[in-house]
């Protein structure tokens, strides 16, 4: 007899069917297993079995069983057909009515004793369910509350095979599982934030960072060791705009997919925050892997993404970065099927002015001579420092000033500036696909950032004067736009456009 199950697989951030299809017939013992299924899948059938035996259900069947993953062309990766399988096996040996087995989508690992066991991309899943109107979703205990966000469907979530037969067959119930995301966002979301007020002086920093954030603009710190561009960087949550709910989700999805929801995680209600330490791996950074999985770059979705120790970082890793930033999402070719996963980032880097880091330090000297700096420097290709827009000196706080009780503004009145500016920003982009200054195309940056006549003359003194290359002049006409938003103003003036120069400062020392 056959029996079909409903499963799914993930590609990039999106999911579709796979049907799971069990047939049993009369003839010689022996197994099965098309559609292209890969070696963790061929695993599953001994899990599978095993869990059915000690869950006391009769098998081997004395049957000719095959077991069909269709469609056979797209990739499906790992241990999430154990439930399914199991499910069907039992169907169509007639020790399970098949009827409610057709309203859900199904997916978990099974464990030998027949626990169901956590899985990948359970939150799209059940988005698959919903879209195709399916009555919900049958998944692990540790995925219900990421697919219960999901609203309109069922999320059923035995804790054994056992107890999913049991509510198949009419013996048993399983309640739907809920969660009250609205609550929960709204009691979460601003938890855990630092404070910008912890950060004694640095004056400088904090404004380029307030302009950085209004206008979700890239930013490289440059200081000496200990001068707090780390405690500066892990501030920057705290002033960015909320999180809405829509981009929770999005960013949950790559969470899902990725496997790094923690169990009985609903929703990411933060932005995230990912600060991967320099040692870290090129497919880490941008994603990758044979069953492609999202790297940093994806984890870091809709929040920032710190990198610490810039020149530190992989080569290769970090040039592969060009192309997300300036997309906003990264696609990664494979033979079955490329993957797409979002990548909006704002890239917060830090690093010191030279090798021993202590160039321009009034604290202690420095004993790099001006061929290492350069290559210090020369490690961070041209392309790349280009699609950073703010360059900004951190240097050593003076004692008296760590020391005085004055603190300066606080988060909450600098993310106040923040969503003024971003508030004007949306009104200009609404409908055009972009949200921040930073996402402008030349012409967009052509007709929102209009230097007046001083300023203009300032911005063709400035490029006969320092060299700017012609992509260094665009991202000063956009870093002006945010710095005349802070102030609501229409025009560039030449204070906007020069504070915007200011934060060129390393093309100058790069001559880039
Ligand atoms: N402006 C400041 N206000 C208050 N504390 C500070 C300030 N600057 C540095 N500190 C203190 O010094 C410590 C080191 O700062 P932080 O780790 O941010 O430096 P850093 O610039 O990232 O250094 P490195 O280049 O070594 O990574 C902080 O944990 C904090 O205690
Ligand atoms: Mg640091
Ligand atoms: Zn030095």
């Amino acid at each position: 007899m056959l029996a079909k199950v409903f499963s799914a697989a993930a590609q990039g951030v999106e999911a579709s069917f796979v049907e799971v299809e069990v047939d049993l017939s009369p003839g010689q013992i022996k197994e099965f297993l098309v559609g292209l299924p890969y070696a963790a899948v061929k695993e599953s059938l001994q899990r599978v079995r095993a869990a059915l035996t000690n869950a006391g259900f009769a098998y081997p069947f004395n049957k000719r069983l095959t077991i069909n993953l269709a469609p056979a062309d797209i990739r499906k990766e790992g241990p999430i057909y154990d439930l399914p399988m199991a499910l069907g096996l039992l169907a169509a040996a007639d020790q399970l009515p098949a009827a409610r087995l057709s309203d859900y989508v199904v997916a978990g690992e099974l464990a030998l004793d027949g626990r169901v066991r956590p899985i990948k991309g359970a939150l799209l899943f059940a988005l698959l369910a919903r879209a195709q109107k399916m009555r919900g979703v049958i998944v692990p205990p540790d995925n219900a509350e990421e697919a219960a966000v999901v609203e309109g469907i069922d999320v059923l979530a035995p804790e054994t095979l056992e107890q999913a037969v049991r509510f198949l067959s009419g013996n048993g119930e399983l309640q739907p599982v809920r969660v009250d995301v609205k609550a929960l966002f709204e009691r979460e979301s601003r938890d855990g934030l630092l404070d910008l007020a912890d950060v004694r002086g640095q004056e400088h920093a904090k404004r380029a960072l307030t302009v950085a954030a209004s206008g979700g603009h890239n930013i490289l710190m440059v200081g000496p060791p200990g001068s707090g561009k780390s405690m500066l960087a892990k501030r920057i949550p705290g002033i960015l705009p909320p999180f809405s709910m829509e981009e929770a989700l999005e960013t949950t999805k790559v969470w899902s997919v990725a496997g790094k929801l923690k169990a009985h995680e609903a929703l990411k209600f933060a932005r995230p925050f990912r600060d991967p330490h320099h040692t870290l791996s090129y497919p880490a950074l941008v994603g990758g892997g044979i069953d492609p999985i999202p790297g940093e770059i994806s984890l870091a979705h809709n929040g920032v993404l710190f990198l610490d120790e810039l020149p530190e970082f992989d080569r290769k890793a970090i040039e592969s970065m060009r192309q997300p930033l300036e997309d906003r999402v990264i696609t990664i070719s494979r033979v079955a099927g490329s993957a797409r996963f979002p990548a909006s980032i704002m890239l917060v880097a830090a690093m010191n002015p030279c090798p021993c880091g202590h160039f321009g330090d009034l604290k202690k000297a420095c004993k790099c001579n001006e061929f290492q700096i350069q290559r210090y420097f020369g490690r961070i290709s041209g392309p790349l420092m280009d699609r950073i827009d703010l360059h900004v000196d951190v240097p050593h706080v003076p004692y008296e000033e760590l020391a005085s009780q004055a603190p300066g503004p606080d988060s909450a009145s600098v993310r106040a500036q923040v969503l003024a500016a971003r508030e004007i920003q949306s009104r200009r982009f609404a409908g055009s696909g972009i949200y921040c200054n930073a996402g402008m195309s030349e012409k967009q940056v052509q007709t929102f950032c209009k230097p007046d006549r001083e300023a203009g003359q300032l911005l063709k003194n400035a490029v006969d004067a320092l060299g700017f290359s012609a992509r260094s002049y665009g991202r000063i006409l956009k870093v002006a736009r945010t710095i005349a938003d802070l102030e609501g103003a229409e025009s560039l003036s030449a204070a906007h456009v020069s504070e915007a120069i200011q934060y060129r400062d390393l093309d100058r020392k790069k001559g880039l």
